[in-house]
């Protein structure tokens, strides 16, 4: 059984007071809930005003991304072990819109995915096609590519912690949501080919969250979906009363 895992993705939003303020507001209404994984993954500037926040709780912490060296001189960039050695437990990696604004490519999703395993961090693992794809008949193909380049190299015996997030470019931040039967056959194609890459164990067992556009009012037909194990949400999970209804769907 996976257990589903709801994350909020606050990209470039809340100052660190701005982000206490929200897990205040937060933590007593999912008090006790314990049938979905609940992650925060705030920018690097809240990451320990969270971390320190939620300390005890039913939530985690992520980080929005991460640099694949160990240490150097990437200026601006933070390695996985600075995520683990601040308690940070999981990491999204290659968002459409770090694809999309800082040249991130499947090769280096890869690497990356690579030293979050190593460092012992969650990775949801962001794949999904723009609306030129979708309607030129590419998707299967996009999706089934940045599967396998984001797997390359890993072992089924290291596949265990990773999540992949189905986020369709053209539902982000567009209020346009795929339909639970568009997600559930996407997410059915990436299981399949992790299923080829990786053996059907690690396939059945592996967490495809539905990201694009999930508000409360949609997040109970998406989530009910047998194939979408959990949800990563964007706008809809900067305001905590708004996240908490998606999150007890
Ligand atoms: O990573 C989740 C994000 O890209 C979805 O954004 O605002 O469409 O929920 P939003």
């Amino acid at each position: 059984m996976r257990k589903p895992l709801i994350a909020a993705n606050w990209k470039m939003y809340k100052t660190p007071a701005q982000a206490s303020e929200f897990v205040t507001n937060f933590l007593p209404l999912v008090a006790g809930h314990d049938r979905d994984e609940i992650v925060l993954c705030p920018s690097d500037t809240s990451l320990a005003t969270v971390i320190a926040s939620v300390q005890g709780t039913n939530v985690g912490v992520g980080g929005q991304n991460m640099h694949f060296a160990e240490e150097g001189a990437y200026t601006g960039e933070t390695s996985a072990q600075m995520l683990t050695t601040i308690g940070a437990t999981c990491v999204i990696l290659g968002h459409s819109e770090r694809r999309q604004y800082f040249c991130e490519t499947d090769e280096t999703v890869n690497k990356k995915l690579h030293a979050a395993l190593k460092y012992k961090l969650t990775p949801i693992v962001c794949i999904g096609e723009s609306l030129a794809e979708r309607e030129g008949g590419h998707t299967e193909d996009v999706l089934r590519r940045q599967a396998t380049q984001a797997l390359t190299g890993i072992a089924p015996a290291d596949a265990e912690p990773i999540v992949i997030a189905y986020e369709p470019v053209w539902a982000i931040g567009t209020g346009k949501t795929a339909t639970p039967e568009m997600a559930a056959e996407a997410h059915l194609i990436i299981r399949s080919e992790v299923a080829r890459r990786l053996g059907r164990s690690v396939a059945e067992n592996l967490r495809i969250l539905y990201g694009g556009s999930v508000k409360p009012d949609n997040a109970t037909a998406l989530l009910n979906q047998p194939e979408i194990d959990g949800a990563l949400v964007g706008g809809a999970s900067l305001d905590p009363q708004s996240f908490a209804r998606i999150v007890k769907y």
